[in-house]
């Protein structure tokens, strides 16, 4: 039992947001929920009300009233920055939502707002903690499929039927390849390292009156020659996936963040001398929004004042990853370095 719970304020409870009160429930040894914030008053009444801790409609109200240690940003992309930077000159921690931003400017701002703010500040980029993509990356850190040669993964959503529409502002845009292909670019980045170099294309052929493309492949130069791929689709005809391949010279791993287990193909030789791949299956537990470990990490780095794996740089690097995959797309496929920011 931790000596201290983190009191954490959750802004923004329209979908994710209260998956993460849940997180902060779920891990009452070292976390309480402090406050909630959304701009839609019914909804910040609904849920401070119903969890009995006070509720704010604006964000700044939030903030001078106090009460609590970390910010949980769980609101549209587009006004991370803005929020995120404001809580850091406030004095507080801060859990922000992936994508941390859409542009590279202010990815900088906010790590420069978290430096300064000397408090820790982390990017919620959840497949790190969904079961099977820490299996796979166990896997691969052991060894046990050689040394990698092809990574790819793929981020495939139908966005067609959801409701909230800041996904799809015409003026502030959320380019598709950075706020859900994030996931993909980030898990590859996390198992194989920072991409050098992007080559992307781009279409958009069924959410024709989405102000972004909806469909962008882009290949990857990896450092140690590997090659990499991702594929973010936001309009696929199919049930949300996050299927990932990872070759490595003695063994393949398939899995994603959807199934109860993981397929890893290694090679052996049956009694009659034929050179097979037989399957292995490894179970995993189902849990692509793991966002509860997200929070215990998050307090336990506060309480101990340990270092954060998936930091504000760490977002911020995914985010030059999508942005080189846009770029290169309106260049026709070029390839562009991402502007990483180093921590
Ligand atoms: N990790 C994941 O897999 C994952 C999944 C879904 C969403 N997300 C991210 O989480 C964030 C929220 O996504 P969502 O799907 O929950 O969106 P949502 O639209 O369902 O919820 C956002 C909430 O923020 C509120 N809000 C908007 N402006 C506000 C303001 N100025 N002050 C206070 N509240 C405000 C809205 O009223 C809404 O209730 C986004 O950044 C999104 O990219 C991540």
């Amino acid at each position: 039992m931790a000596e201290k719970k983190v009191r954490f304020a959750v802004v923004g409870v329209g979908g994710l947001g209260q998956a993460h009160i849940q997180g902060i429930l779920k891990n009452s040894d070292v976390a309480e929920l402090a406050c909630v914030c959304d701009n839609v008053p019914d909804l910040a009444r609904k849920f401070g009300e119903g969890h009995k801790v006070p509720y704010y409609v604006d964000f700044y109200e939030m903030l001078k009233a106090g009460g609590f240690d970390c910010v949980v940003l769980v609101t549209p992309d587009q006004i991370h920055r803005e929020h995120a930077v404001a809580a850091c000159e406030a004095g507080y921690h801060v859990l922000c939502e992936k994508p941390l931003a859409q542009s590279i400017e202010d990815c900088r701002l906010m790590a420069e707002a978290a430096e300064k703010s000397g408090k820790k500040f982390m990017t919620g980029q959840v497949c790190r903690k969904a079961p099977g993509f820490i299996k796979a990356k166990q896997l691969v850190d052991a060894g046990e499929i050689g040394e990698l040669f092809f990574v790819e993964s793929e981020y495939a959503h139908d966005y067609q039927f959801l409701k909230p529409l800041w996904r799809k502002d015409p003026v502030n845009l959320r380019y598709s390849v950075i706020g859900g292909g994030c996931h993909a670019i980030d898990l590859l980045r996390w198992i194989a390292g920072d991409p050098t170099s992007v080559m992307a294309l781009a279409n958009r052929k069924v959410l024709t009156d989405w102000p972004v493309d909806d469909c962008t492949i882009a290949i990857m130069q990896f450092p140690n020659n590997v090659v990499g791929k991702i594929f973010c689709g936001i309009g696929v005809k199919r049930n949300y996936t996050m299927r990932t391949c990872l070759y490595g010279t003695k063994g393949t791993i398939i899995c994603d963040n959807q199934s109860p287990e993981i397929t890893i193909y290694r090679h052996a030789v049956t009694d009659n001398g034929k050179h097979m791949y037989p399957d292995q299956k490894i179970p995993v537990d189902i849990n692509h929004h793991n966002v509860g470990a997200e929070i215990r990490d998050m307090a336990l780095a506060i309480i101990n004042d340990t270092p954060l794996e998936c930091d504000v740089y760490q977002g911020a690097n995914t985010v030059a990853v999508g942005i080189a995959a846009v770029e290169s797309a309106a260049k026709g496929g070029m390839p562009v370095p991402p502007p990483y920011i180093r921590g």
